[in-house]
This record gives C-alpha cells, sequence and structure tokens, in this order.
C-alpha cells in the first residue's frame, strides 16, 4: 500500500512538472491590465529563477504600476524561499529581496497562507493535480486571480458551481504547449485559464440565427430541455431550457444567458432541473446488439436522447424495447428575459 501511494505521488508530481512559456502568459494578460495598478502579485507555485509567471510581472513591473511582486518556490522535499520585488530594474529578472522559508513553500503552509492574505491578485500555473484545493484555497481566502487550468474542471462537481454563481469564468486564450523539463515541449487539447478578474470577452454576446424546431432540437427523455449540439446552433427564438455542450462556457455571457446546472452523472441539485427517469432497468448493449454487461444506470443523471445512435454503445430495455443513449456532459441554460 504505501509502495503504491508512493508511486501515485511521484506520478502526480511528475504530471505537475508543466512550464508554462512567456509568449502564452503575456497573451492572456494583456487583457487584463487595468486590474494591476497598485496591485500586489503573487505567484505561489513559481520559483523566480525561470518561472514565466516572474518574468512577465517584473519586465512590466512599471508598465503595470504593480506594487509589489511575490514569488514561491516548493520543492517537494527541502525548505526554499520566497523572492519579492518592489521595483528599481525591471530588466534584471534576478532583482529582488530573497529570503527563506521555514517550509518546503507549498501554497497550503501557514507562512505561504500568510503571504496570499497580503496580495491582492494570485496569477499562475498551479499544480494539475491539485486544482481542486488549489481553487478551494483562493476562494476561502477570497483572492482574486488568474490560474491556469485544465478545461475538464468545468464539470467537477465542487468547481461547477463556481462557474453556475458567476464566481469564477473561463479566461480569453487557450494554452496548447508547455516546457518540460528536460526541456522538450509537451502539447495539450483543453488547457485554459480561469478567472474572477471582469474582462471584456465576458459581456460580448453570442450572436444566434438559427430558429427552433423541435426536430433539431429534441427533448431529452429524462429532462424537460431541448438538446442543443453545438453552441453556434443554439437557438434565436428558444426561452425554455437548454442542454448545451460545456465549450459554451468560453462563449457565457451573463447579462445574455443564465446558467441553470449540469447534467453528467447529475443530482437534481447539480442539474437544476429535476430528473424525470432513471435507466436502471436498461441495458447497456454494442451496436451488433451484445450486452456490454453494464447495467443502463449508469446513464442516469446523463442527457438522454431516445433513439437508437449510428455508432457507439446505447441502452435497451428488453421490456419495453425502448433504445435510448447519453451524451456527452451539457450545461443547462436560459436566455435571460430581454437579452
Ligand atoms: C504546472 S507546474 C507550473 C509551474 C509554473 N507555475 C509555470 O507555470 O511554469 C506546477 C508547479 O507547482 C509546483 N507544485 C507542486 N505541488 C505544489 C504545492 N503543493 N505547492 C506549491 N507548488 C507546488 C510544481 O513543482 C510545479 O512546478
Amino acid at each position: 500500500m504505501v509502495k503504491n501511494a508512493n508511486l501515485h505521488k511521484a506520478k502526480n508530481a511528475k504530471n505537475d512538472e508543466f512550464y508554462t512559456q512567456l509568449t502564452d502568459v503575456a497573451k492572456e494578460l494583456m487583457h487584463y491590465k487595468k486590474h494591476f495598478k497598485d496591485k500586489i502579485v503573487f505567484c505561489n507555485c513559481d520559483d523566480p529563477t525561470w518561472s514565466a509567471f516572474w518574468k512577465y510581472f517584473h519586465l512590466n513591473f512599471a508598465e503595470l504600476g504593480l506594487k509589489k511582486l511575490i514569488s514561491t518556490h516548493y520543492d517537494r522535499e527541502e525548505a526554499t524561499y520566497k523572492m519579492e520585488y518592489t521595483g528599481g530594474d525591471d530588466n534584471d529578472i534576478e532583482a529582488g529581496v530573497k529570503t527563506p522559508l521555514e517550509g518546503n513553500g507549498d501554497f497550503r503552509n501557514q507562512e505561504c497562507l500568510d503571504l496570499l492574505d497580503e496580495c491582492d491578485i494570485v496569477v499562475t500555473n498551479p499544480p494539475f493535480s491539485l486544482f481542486r484545493e488549489y481553487v478551494a484555497v483562493l476562494m476561502e481566502h477570497e483572492k482574486k486571480f488568474l490560474i491556469i487550468g485544465n478545461k475538464n474542471a468545468i464539470t467537477y462537481k465542487e468547481f461547477f458551481p463556481l462557474l453556475k454563481d458567476d464566481e469564477v469564468w473561463i479566461g480569453c486564450t487557450n494554452v496548447k504547449e508547455f516546457l518540460q523539463p528536460d526541456g522538450s515541449i509537451k502539447k495539450f487539447g483543453n488547457i485554459g485559464w480561469f478567472t474572477n478578474l471582469d474582462v471584456a470577452k465576458r459581456h460580448e454576446k453570442l450572436i444566434l440565427w438559427k430558429n427552433y424546431t423541435p426536430e433539431e432540437y429534441p427533448t431529452y427523455d429524462n429532462y424537460d430541455s431541448i438538446n442543443v449540439n453545438k453552441v453556434s446552433d443554439i437557438p434565436c427564438d428558444y426561452n425554455g431550457v437548454m442542454g448545451v455542450p460545456i465549450t459554451f462556457m468560453d462563449k457565457y455571457n451573463p447579462e445574455q444567458f443564465e446558467i441553470v446546472g449540469l447534467l453528467q452523472s447529475s443530482t437534481n441539485e447539480q442539474a437544476g432541473i429535476p430528473n424525470l427517469r432513471y435507466y436502471n432497468d436498461f441495458k447497456e448493449m454494442r451496436q451488433d446488439m451484445s450486452f456490454t454487461g453494464a447495467s443502463g444506470g449508469k446513464a442516469n443523471g446523463n442527457p438522454v436522447i431516445k433513439e437508437k445512435p449510428v455508432k457507439g454503445n446505447f441502452l435497451y430495455n428488453p421490456i419495453t424495447k425502448e433504445y435510448v443513449h447519453s451524451l456527452y456532459a451539457r450545461i443547462v441554460i436560459r436566455r435571460k428575459v430581454g437579452a
């Protein structure tokens, strides 16, 4: 067990060592300039000797009108240090005061939490393996932040309520490549920014042009909501509840839409609308009608369409002879009145 736990930790640690490139930091930060005047910025997962976040804020210290920049260096085993810079020589990124920390720079250590309380805005790419916990700490300390994370987080049961309640939203750009410790590049498909700093994009209206028809937008078998397969196909004349792909969150403008819930193995609370049907008496089948061995119950709380799909597994009820299948996660939304 101990060996397994250690292996797991080592794997997580390896999966955390992806370094953000300066161009990606600059591309996102250009949208938030107005937020930084007279502010203390804290990069709490960043070794100042190489972090692109430290570099960006150091080089642009005067330009942004920052008050102070702080960075803490993390090491799994050893005591580390913090760097603080209050201006003077922005182009020399080694300029700053280096002070030893008592601990290893873990963002949860009390001395790092004290720095968190001192700062106004946290900007970093935190360890992917600790994303949930990292966000919980920022929320608990009521911090403004701009952080990198996997967009799958949208469907995490702890994280989704923050998006729904407009406490956090998606930033402007995606980050496709990170540097690894050996200098090589690692590509990712689904990494972006999460923030609670206001940004112009969040106030842009999604232009809609398609008209609703019951044929193109079927109602789910288990929820009183229509299904929309593409964000660009959201009908402009439908005022009821709609299930849309999670990429909707990139376009979400809270003046235009209300987020009602999320459909993905959801409880009624998460769905935001009542579940009208469960599938425990269905069986999961392959296209050749062989039984996979799984109960239809695995579709409970998913967005479910009442038909047999042209490919992939589906659910079949041998008594009623019904076919249904689950779709990928859907965000449940409603247009705001007058929007
Ligand atoms: C995804 S990397 C990003 C590093 C840097 N912020 C950047 O963008 O280049 C996450 C970093 O967090 C560090 N880290 C891991 N666990 C941590 C913890 N508990 N507290 C602080 N930093 C941690 C890792 O060592 C790693 O360097």
